[in-house]
């Protein structure tokens, strides 16, 4: 037995099955793009920590300040004693990403409780209970996050879930389009959405409408322009707050900071985590001030979030993205791996669907041509095939059907160009036959 699989029936043995495998593969240590496997194979990460790693694996700036900060402080928790990494980074998250005049940020642990505080924060400020999200939405495995996260097979067995919580359709025209040009539908979307408050909804009752700029885990489904707008507008109307989940779209994934920045929309408040701290455990809910700074005191913060060794690795990181100019890498890859998409989208007719911003890249497999029949067999067949080649990918999507590209934005061209090799060849291999 090689040590891959020893390594896999260990984890059987004493970790729960319920904790996803998204991906046969097994890591040791990671550089760049690559990952080494427990069996001393070299891997190409399409996955990059799902979305956690745009920076790369282990950049050594980013190492050094984690080792420079660890013999400093580790722990002294940001309630207890004032120390500057935690205010330096929020100082340079509100310069980076200006939400008004003034903007505060508070950090935190992970995602899920970005997105916890970000609604917390949100009630507090309005004194409204109700919050709006998306069908295909992903925000996390939190009580209040998973409430908000669409996909059932997450939930199963895990309610009651938290009340005042509405869900409306994403503006998603693969699927819902039924042949309206994106402008015609953007408009549609908003009217319903006007109707929704008549119908399921008051308006003065709703405190905020959270929604991702690009579903992540939902298949990279990108919000149509008009529609984001429009919500912006609707959202100013009436008093409603505009939450962008910035989480997997954040930190040059898109080809720009934020994912919103494309749209020429400004949120209310915006949550964040994954790349900002390169694995280092670490997230942020950044807002207009005067809206952050309604909330009660110690309604918000804990223990360990903006822990003083993760800021050290997030402003490294910062800093080391600015350096290497991430948003060009981001376009870069994302130019490369549309193109190569769009290409085999003519030459394979289980691709549906390619979509993506910038680099968050995807590609949706079905039957027959058809976006109703999701083919997520042959996506399975397709990360399985690829991950006995040398290459780790991970699907995402309501239905399992949907290759999404999370590459480090460092990768080279030639290792990313053997990276789509090794998917067109799975592609050829396994429908070919
Ligand atoms: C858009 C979005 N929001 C929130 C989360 C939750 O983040 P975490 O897993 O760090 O709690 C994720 C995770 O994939 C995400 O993609």
């Amino acid at each position: 037995m090689g040590n891959a699989e020893a390594l896999l029936k260990r984890r059987k043995q004493w970790v729960p099955d319920a904790i996803g495998i998204f991906n046969p593969s097994t890591a040791v240590s990671g550089n760049g793009s690559m990952l080494i496997d427990a069996d001393g194979h070299e891997m190409i990460d399409f996955a990059g920590g799902i979305g956690v790693v745009n920076a790369g694996h282990c950049p050594p700036p980013v190492v050094k300040a984690i080792q420079a900060q660890a013999e400093k402080l580790i722990h002294c928790s940001f309630n207890v004693a004032t120390y500057e990494v935690y205010v330096q980074l929020a100082e340079r998250l509100a310069r980076l990403f200006p939400h008004g005049d003034h903007t505060k940020v508070m950090l935190t642990n992970s995602g899920a409780e970005s997105i916890e505080n970000a609604i917390k924060i949100a009630r507090q400020a309005t004194g409204r209970p109700a919050i709006i999200c998306y069908e295909q939405g992903f925000h996390g495995r939190t009580m209040m996050a998973m409430t908000l996260t669409s996909k059932v097979g997450y939930k199963l067995g895990c309610g009651p879930f938290a009340p005042e919580v509405y869900r409306i359709p994403f503006p998603d025209h693969y699927h819902d389009g039924k042949g309206q040009s994106l402008e015609e539908f953007s408009a549609g979307q908003l009217r319903e959405l006007e109707l929704f408050f008549q119908r399921q909804v008051p308006v003065e009752q709703v405190a905020a409408i959270l929604m991702e700029p690009v579903q992540g885990e939902g298949g990279f489904n990108v919000a149509p322009p008009d529609y984001l707008k429009g919500l912006r507008e609707i959202c100013t109307k009436y008093g409603i707050l505009l939450i962008l989940d910035e989480v997997q779209s954040g930190f040059g994934r898109t080809g720009k900071w934020a994912a919103y920045q494309h749209f020429g929309v400004v949120p209310d408040l915006s949550t964040w985590a994954k790349s900002l701290g390169s694995g280092m455990p670490i997230g942020a809910v950044i807002g207009k001030a005067s809206i952050m700074d309604a909330c009660k005191p110690s309604t918000i913060g804990g223990t360990y979030p903006g822990n003083p060794v993760c800021c050290a690795a997030a402003l490294a990181t910062l800093d080391y993205m600015e350096e290497i100019d991430i948003n060009t890498k981001g376009q870069r890859v994302g130019h490369t791996v549309r193109e190569r998409f769009n290409a085999w989208q003519k030459r394979f007719p289980a691709i549906g669907d390619v979509r993506g911003l910038g680099a968050m890249m995807a590609f949706e497999l079905v039957k027959n041509g058809d976006p109703f029949q999701p083919d997520a067999d042959l996506c399975k067949r397709l990360i399985a095939w690829c991950a006995g080649r040398g290459l780790i990918i991970i699907n995402a999507g309501i239905q399992g059907n949907v290759i999404r590209i999370l590459s480090p934005l460092v990768i080279e061209a030639e290792t990313l160009a053997k990276g789509l090799d090794i998917i067109e060849q799975g592609l050829t291999e396994i429908i070919g036959s």
